[in-house]
């Protein structure tokens, strides 16, 4: 069947591993990446893809209903798979109406393009999708009853080799949201949006909430680049608090393996949580990434230790994030593929390989970006 797909803020870090994946997967598709290229957008994200013939680049903003409603007639378009948001949370506690602004009413604006479109046609919402891709964060922050860690009850085959879990509960589908941060409360207002779409109008959507994504393309303001690019400079390593926050680590190319898989797969008006069990504190991976960057770069072991900063605790630092995605491993058969520790040493070799990618985005407006959300660390 041929489709053609509205893919959101593909020129991101998650969205150009998506565009990728569905670009060079279904040749019979048409693949149309709708991003504004905000700081975060890259085009460089998606050389290798860009001459394809079943992908176009339109650079639009999501929050202009009248400009997605002409591409959607004009493109025929089927399906939504919307990433596109303002994503750093750190940004958010500095610009809280910027977040609300993307990430709520941006969303709506599309919900509310495709609603014109789709109910224009004859056969209406059949064979369509609206697919909202959010995050954990919703559901606010899990207790760390273990600070220790025990042995993780679920593990796949992403989970670190430690298997550690740091308290018995994680994140189900079925959970009351309780977010803290600006980022947070404008990604959950957007999935109630989109479920209140489908409950008022019958659109047929689908929500899932992913876990922290890690890999390559990645913009080097979250922990994983950020943390090489300084430790290949000697640059300091701010560790926000005591390094002691636990986040839920999935490679990127297993999260856009889950929404290719849900978005033709998944069941309307569902909601799937993603993650492949694999709990790390901040300050483990920290050292983890100093081991790997330096040996990779025939630097003395323990070398660039002394690059870790203790700085300020991030305000409302969520303590420990933990999703439980066995029911898309149940109903959809999704496993990731890729043990996290092998994960490290291919998004390390990422970075070090690709630096131009990482110097082009690091050269001109960045340090000011840099200083203006952060200070002169
Ligand atoms: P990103 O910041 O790397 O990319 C966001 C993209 O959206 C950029 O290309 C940007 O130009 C574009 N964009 C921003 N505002 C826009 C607008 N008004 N109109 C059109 N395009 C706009 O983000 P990411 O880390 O790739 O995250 C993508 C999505 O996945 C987000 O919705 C995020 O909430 C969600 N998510 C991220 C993670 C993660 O670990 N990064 C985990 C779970 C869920
Ligand atoms: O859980 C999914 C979320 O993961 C996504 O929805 C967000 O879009 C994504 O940005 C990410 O949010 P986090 O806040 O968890 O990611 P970040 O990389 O900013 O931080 C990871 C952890 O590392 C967090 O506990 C804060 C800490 N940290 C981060 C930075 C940038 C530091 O200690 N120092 C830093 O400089």
């Amino acid at each position: 069947m041929k489709r053609s797909i509205i893919i959101t803020g593909g020129a991101g870090f998650i969205g150009s591993h998506v565009v990728r994946l569905m670009v060079n997967k279904y040749p019979e598709y048409r693949i149309i990446n709708v991003d504004l290229l905000t700081y975060a957008g890259n085009l460089n994200n998606l050389r290798d893809i860009e001459n394809k013939p079943n992908y176009r680049f339109v650079r639009a903003n999501i929050c202009d209903t009248n400009t997605i409603l002409s591409l959607m007639k004009e493109e025929r378009v089927d399906g939504i798979i919307h990433l596109a948001a303002e994503s750093h949370v750190d940004r958010s506690i500095k610009d809280p109406v910027g977040f609300a602004t993307t990430n709520i009413l941006g969303t709506i604006s599309l919900l509310q393009a495709a609603k014109l479109y789709w109910e224009s046609l004859p056969e209406k919402y059949e064979g369509k999708r609206f697919y909202h891709i959010s995050t954990d964060e919703v559901y606010g922050a899990l207790e760390m009853t273990n600070p220790e860690g025990i042995e993780s009850p679920f593990t796949t085959k992403a989970s670190s080799a430690h298997h550690h879990a740091y308290g018995t509960k994680f994140f189900t589908e079925d959970l009351k949201y309780n977010p803290h941060s600006p980022y947070s409360a404008a990604k959950a207002s957007s999935d109630h949006f989109v479920r209140a779409f489908h409950d008022t109008y019958g659109m047929p959507t689908i929500v899932t909430n992913c876990s922290n994504n890690y890999g390559p393309y990645q913009f080097p303001e979250k922990l994983i680049p950020l943390f090489i690019n300084n430790i290949r400079h000697r640059k300091p390593l701010p560790v926000y608090g005591k390094g002691g926050n636990v986040r839920d680590w999935l490679y990127v190319e297993d999260h856009a393996r889950a929404i290719d898989l849900i978005f033709h797969q998944g069941k309307t008006a569902e909601t799937y949580n993603i993650g492949g069990f694999n709990e790390w504190k901040n300050i483990d991976i920290i050292h983890l990434l100093i081991e790997t960057v330096d040996r990779k770069l025939g630097r003395k072991k323990g070398e660039d230790e002394s690059l870790i900063t203790y700085v300020t605790d991030r305000a409302g630092h969520d303590l420990r994030y933990a999703i439980d995605s066995r029911k898309l491993q149940r109903e959809l058969g999704w496993e990731p593929s890729l043990q996290f520790e092998e994960g490290i040493e291919r998004t390390v070799d990422w970075y070090l390989n690709n630096q131009a990618w990482m110097d082009n985005i690091t050269s001109g407006e960045y340090e000011k970006y840099y200083e203006d959300m952060y200070g002169n660390r």
